[in-house]
């Protein structure tokens, strides 16, 4: 189209000059700036490029980032990566080219979002989110995402979900709760990993993590402070018991001490909260991670340990009544993945003692399906969102849906390969989920994600509400 049939087809003369009739009428003192935003108004966005590029994520491992183009911007979106994986997760498009990256190059994922997705895009309504989810999902054909990759779908889907928010002029957050229809916002109560083990840390805790949740405080700022306090409360406890080296932290920013025992950790993590004051402010969730030290029907709690004996295993009745003396020993009000992730049975058992929240993670893989079976079957009563397992933001939105129509909690969560990309914050807040877990107060890819809270909490001032002890929501 040449500029000439552009000028007419949207009136642009017309609307120019409204604009420089407005910008008199509003004695505007900056009149250019005025009358070019009046004017970027007046017509409507539509995406004009998609463009993705690999870069590395907090492991040093390629991801996919991207930059989509609206005649309005530029919106840019990262995506992360976990350790843990399963059959019923959207598929993560690598490479497999050992002699680059080891294998882990995204490179496909990136020439498939530069080529097709792109293709396919250009010229619709950024707004428009699962009309764009839609389509990428029609231009995959797979159930699980593995033609494009969810990695190269997902990084456009929170792009496009970015560029919405602002063609619409509205933050972020509120975009995604327009889009879920009808939540007021909240801010979630952190779920600040303390100390990491498991597949996150070079100790031999088996134990993935223990968080802790500030659930007495009154406002996200304040619980921001007292978590980063009773953190570097815990270095002190961890640095006064086992010295300096004892402090390396895990993936997540934990703290990963060389302890021999859960109650052990705990017992570091009990006075921690102790000394910063917060005890009844502040409790526990674990994320056990048991599918990684699961052995046939047995549970390896020894599994990192140099010198197994063979002698700490135990069954899974064992671990019910490991967990039922954990639960009344230290303030411990959920648990995430206290199984096997096939180890349906127990899950369900241990869930219907109703001593603690009970969260799926690896049981779920964030799954529609799985986690059907699991309401249907009381397997527990929390979902942790993964979103790079789900793949759309679309999807994410339906299966918070399905979650919060079970009366389940909800957990958002980061993975241990992370970027600096903020978006679980303002989802969080979008889609109103009591709980994020993003690892621990330290760590910039992991404290983007808290600091953007920190930012939306200032800018929604006295119409902020911090969920605090009303976070299973
Ligand atoms: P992952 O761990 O990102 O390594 O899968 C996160 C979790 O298990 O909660
Ligand atoms: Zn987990």
């Amino acid at each position: 189209m040449s500029v000439q049939e552009y000028l007419d087809k949207h009136m642009l003369s017309r609307k120019l000059e409204d604009a420089v009739n407005a910008a008199v009428r509003a004695k505007t003192p900056d009149p250019v700036l005025f009358i070019s935003n009046h004017m970027k108004k007046s017509v409507q966005s539509v995406i004009t490029k998609v463009k993705a590029r690999q870069i590395l994520d907090s492991r040093g491992i390629p991801t996919v980032e991207v930059d989509l183009h609206t005649n309005k911007g530029v919106f840019r979106a990262s995506v992360p990566s976990g350790d843990s994986s399963g059959m019923y997760e959207a598929v993560e498009l690598r490479d497999g080219d050992k002699g680059v990256y080891l294998g882990n190059g995204v490179a496909k994922a990136v020439k498939n979002i530069n080529d097709k997705i792109s293709e396919a895009l250009v010229g619709m309504d950024p707004t428009l989110q699962s009309q764009i989810d839609q389509a990428m999902i029609d231009l995959d054909k797979t159930e699980k995402k593995g033609e494009l990759g969810a990695n190269a779908i997902l990084a456009v889907s929170i792009a496009a979900c970015k560029a919405g928010a602002a063609e619409k002029e509205v933050p972020l957050y509120r975009h995604i709760a327009d889009l879920y229809g009808k939540v007021s916002p909240m801010l979630p109560v952190p779920a600040f990993t303390v100390i990491s083990g498991g597949k996150h840390a070079g100790n031999n805790l088996a134990i993935q993590e223990i968080m802790i949740l500030p659930t007495g405080a009154n406002r996200f700022v304040e619980a921001l402070q007292m978590g980063t306090e009773t953190y570097h409360h815990l270095k002190a406890v961890i640095t006064e018991k086992y010295g300096t080296h004892d402090c390396n932290v895990g993936e997540s920013g934990g703290f990963a001490p060389n302890v021999s025992s859960f109650r052990e950790a705990l017992d570091l993590v009990k006075e921690a909260i102790r000394r910063a004051g917060y005890t009844d402010k502040i409790q526990i969730a674990l994320d056990v991670a048991a599918t990684n030290f699961c052995i046939g029907t047995r549970y390896d709690l020894d599994f990192k340990s140099p010198q197994k004996s063979g002698q700490n295993f135990l069954s899974a009745e064992d671990m019910v009544e490991l967990y039922r003396e954990l639960c009344n020993d230290f303030p411990i009000v959920s648990i995430e993945d206290p199984f096997d992730k096939e180890d349906w049975e127990h899950i369900k058992r241990f869930s219907s003692t109703g001593i603690c929240q009970v969260v799926g993670d690896d049981l779920l893989m964030s799954n529609a399906k799985r986690i059907d079976r699991a309401i249907l079957e009381y397997a527990c009563n929390a979902l942790l969102l993964k979103i790079n397992q789900v793949g759309t933001v679309t999807e994410v939105i339906e299966v918070v849906k399905q979650a919060k129509e079970a009366h389940w909690g909800v957990v958002t969560s980061h993975r241990c390969g992370e970027t600096i990309d903020s978006f679980i914050a303002d989802l969080s807040v979008g889609l109103s989920v009591g709980q994020i877990k993003a690892g621990a107060p330290c760590r910039g890819e992991r404290l983007e994600k808290y600091i953007q809270l920190l930012r939306i909490e200032e800018e929604l001032g006295d119409q902020a509400v911090y969920c605090g002890v009303d976070w299973k929501q």
